[in-house]
Order: structure tokens, then C-alpha cells, then sequence
């Protein structure tokens, strides 16, 4: 079923981000209503987000609803309301429960884990000490309060109290609406290519894009986990407090990386398109052309999945990919097992589809009990699918 989002907009000069953020959330097909204050009327009309919404949105206290308890039904039907912005004056009413406006009182309806702040104002008011206590105190009663950006301010002042970008404050509304796994673990998610240096400017390679990783360690870390990402060249940015993210460039970085923290986690997902063979030598300049052809040697490359299989503890579980051209499933699956593998993630690369950098996959996922086949799945829904093997298998 849509999950139902309250989305309450006060007066703050950041409440024009507003409409983009209801708009991503229409996007990814929540079912919503607005609260404005009647201080935000004042900086976005209430016929803005109509427009957008195609319903009537609330300002004050039985407007355009049925009489009775409207702000607290209004509040029940929603599985969590969203502040954004949250002005200075809202974050101190709610910090003393004071319920002056329509806003205030449905956000005071829902306990305060079911509500989600996004401050925005000037670092000075952010700064306060009353300010700071209230945001510590909001945090302990279970309200999920938003850091806000350091950046330009409304002023023109550069500092602490600016509204994060509407898909930044999705993600935050994401991960608080993310179901907790019972048992956090640690886990260490590989990302990306890596690139074995021929020369200074050359290098072997390729085309992986580390989305899947990177949406894998999103995932795990939205459940509670903590994870470690390690990442080769290019993949994309991440930001949450719960990801630590070591960039490398080689096979040999990323399997000392992966050395280093394997002993104190409980998961391995070896989602990284590893070079096999690196140069044995690598040449101090740049080579020359100078002749017809060239040979060059290859050695190689430490096998990262078959040594944290050698080296697993009976409690740790080894995720595995293979993308492949020829092998079957079984053939694949025969291969991962040879390497301690608990879960394979299969797919392959054929001339019709290519997985490299596409935001959809065809993957088997390949488990003693049974191999299953998803099709077409997007690759966050992958992510998705990924994390509760990793939980069933806990
Ligand atoms: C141009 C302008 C911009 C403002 N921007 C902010 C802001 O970003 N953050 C904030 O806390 N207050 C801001 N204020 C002050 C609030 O609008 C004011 O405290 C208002 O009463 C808030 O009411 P509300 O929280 O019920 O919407 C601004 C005021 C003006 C005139």
C-alpha cells in the first residue's frame, strides 16, 4: 500500500524548495497532503501546491474539513508528516508542545518518531543555545530532526541553518520510513571498477559504474547497518551517517582495504567489476609509439571474493556476483560455492543487455535452496531484494 505523507510547510524564505520536494515525492508515488502555516502563505500560495496536488491543502483549523477533531484524524491517516522547512518559531512550539496553528497541532496528534524536521534559517538562530537545545531535545523525544547545510544564507552570510535540497531531504524521509533490521551487522560493500596502470596516463579497465554497490550500502545503511564502501574510481557519490566509504584505484587497494576491515564485520557483498590481470610492469613514462605492435605481460590480480571466503568465520556471510558472457547460473553458482560463497548474484552480459551503467538489471539470485530470477528490477529494487536475503541468511 502508498505510504502516506503529511507534508508541512512553514514560513521560511526555503519553503519554494518546497514544491519541487512534493513533487519528487509524487514521483516516487506517496500519497500526500499539505499543511502551510499562515506565515508560508505568505511566501508560497496555498494555490501552488493545489495546482500541483490537484486537492484543497490545509492552513487553518477546520478549513475545508469536516468539524470535529480534524487536526487529529488528519495526523492518524498518515504514516508520518514531514516539516520542511521548519522555521525557528515552529522547532520552539513543538519543542513545548505548543499547539498556536493547524500545523502545530496535527504535528503534536503523531508520537514524535512518526514526525520529520528540516530546519531552515540563519546560522545565528541555528547557533543559539536555546536553539541547539531544543533541536537535542526534539532528537531525544524520537523526533527525527535533519541537519541543515552550511551554505549561502537568505542574508547572504555563509553558514550553518541552510534547508538541504529537496533530494537530499527525500532520502532523509527514506531512510526514516525504511523498516530497521532486527540485528544490525557491519558489512563491506565493493563498488565500481578498478584500473591497473600500464604507464602514468594508461590503464586497464571497465565500464562498471558502482550504481549497484552503491545502492546496495544506501540500503543496508537505511536498515541500521553500518557499512564500509569501499570504492573504485568513479562511483558515485554517497552521504549518510552510517557509510564509511574508502576510495581506491587498484585490485591490490581495494583487496588491502578489504583485508583491513574484514575481521570486524559480519557481511561481504562483492559487488566490484575487479581487473583480473594488472601489468607486471608498470612503465615510469608514458609508452611511445614506436612500434607495429606491442606486448605487454600481465600477472594476476589478488582474488578479493576467494579470500574472504578462505577466511570467513562460520557467522560471516559472503555475498557474491557474477556477471557473465557464457557461464549458466548453475555453472556460476558452482564456481561462487568453490569460493565459500553463501548468496550469488547473477547476471549476465549478452548483446542485447548490457548492465553496465544502466539503472535496471536481470539478476538469478542464487542461494543452496533455490535460484530465483527477477526481471527487469530496477537497481534499487535489486538493493531491496539483496538486504533481505542478507537478513533471512542472518
Ligand atoms: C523574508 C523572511 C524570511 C524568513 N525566513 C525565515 C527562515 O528561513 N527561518 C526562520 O526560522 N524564520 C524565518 N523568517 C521568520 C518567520 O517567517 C517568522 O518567525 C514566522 O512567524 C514563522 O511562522 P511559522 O513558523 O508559523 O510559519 C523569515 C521572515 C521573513 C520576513
Amino acid at each position: 500500500m502508498k505510504k502516506r505523507i503529511l507534508l508541512g510547510v512553514t514560513g521560511s524564505i526555503a519553503a519554494y524548495k518546497s514544491l519541487y520536494l512534493l513533487r519528487l515525492l509524487q514521483d516516487r508515488d506517496f500519497d500526500l497532503n499539505v499543511i502551510l502555516t499562515s506565515s508560508a502563505t505568505k511566501f508560497v500560495t496555498p494555490l501552488s501546491f493545489e495546482a500541483l496536488l490537484r486537492k484543497k491543502v490545509f492552513v487553518e483549523f477546520l478549513d475545508e474539513y469536516p468539524a470535529g477533531n480534524d487536526h487529529v484524524d488528519l495526523a492518524s491517516s498518515h504514516d508520518i508528516m514531514v516539516i520542511a522547512p521548519a522555521t525557528a518559531k515552529t522547532i520552539s512550539s513543538l519543542a513545548i508542545a505548543r499547539p498556536e496553528n493547524f500545523l502545530l497541532a496535527t504535528a503534536l496528534a503523531l508520537p514524535p518518531h512518526k514526525v520529520t524536521i528540516v530546519p531552515a534559517m540563519e546560522d545565528g538562530f541555528w547557533n543559539h543555545p536555546a536553539m541547539q537545545e531544543n533541536i537535542t531535545k526534539l532528537r531525544e523525544y524520537g523526533y527525527h530532526v535533519m541537519e541543515p547545510e552550511v551554505g549561502r544564507l537568505a542574508s547572504g552570510k555563509v553558514g550553518a541553518g541552510r534547508m538541504p535540497d529537496p533530494e537530499e531531504v527525500i532520502e532523509f524521509i527514506i531512510d526514516v520510513l525504511t523498516p530497521k533490521t532486527k540485528h544490525s551487522f557491519t558489512a563491506i560493500v565493493t563498488a565500481g571498477p578498478t584500473r591497473e596502470f600500464i604507464d602514468p596516463v594508461r590503464f586497464i579497465s571497465n565500464s562498471a559504474s558502482g550504481k549497484t554497490g552503491v545502492l546496495v550500502a544506501r540500503e543496508l545503511a537505511f536498515r541500521g547497518n553500518k557499512v564500509i564502501l569501499v570504492a573504485g574510481p568513479g562511483v558515485p557519490p554517497i552521504k549518510h551517517r552510517l557509510i564509511k566509504r574508502i576510495d581506491v584505484i587498484s585490485a591490490q587497494e581495494m583487496f588491502e582495504a578489504v583485508r583491513e576491515s574484514w575481521h570486524n564485520s559480519e557481511v561481504f557483498i562483492g559487488s566490484a567489476a575487479v581487473s583480473d590481470y594488472t601489468p607486471v610492469e608498470k612503465k615510469k613514462s608514458k609508452i611511445k609509439k614506436v612500434d607495429d605492435s606491442l606486448i605487454l605481460e600481465l600477472k594476476r590480480t589478488p582474488d578479493i571474493l576467494k579470500w574472504v571466503g578462505e577466511n570467513k568465520r562460520k557467522e560471516q556471510i559472503v555475498v557474491g556476483f557474477a556477471l557473465e558472457t557464457d557461464l549458466s547460473p548453475e555453472e556460476a553458482y558452482k564456481k561462487l560455492l568453490r569460493k565459500n560463497v553463501d548468496l550469488g548474484v547473477y547476471n549476465q552480459l549478452s548483446e542485447e543487455f548490457n548492465p553496465f551503467g544502466s539503472s535496471n538489471n536481470n539478476v538469478v539470485m542464487l542461494t543452496r535452496k533455490e535460484f530465483k530470477t527477477y526481471k527487469n528490477v530496477s537497481k534499487e529494487e535489486l538493493a531491496r531484494i539483496l538486504a533481505d536475503y542478507i537478513e533471512s541468511l542472518k
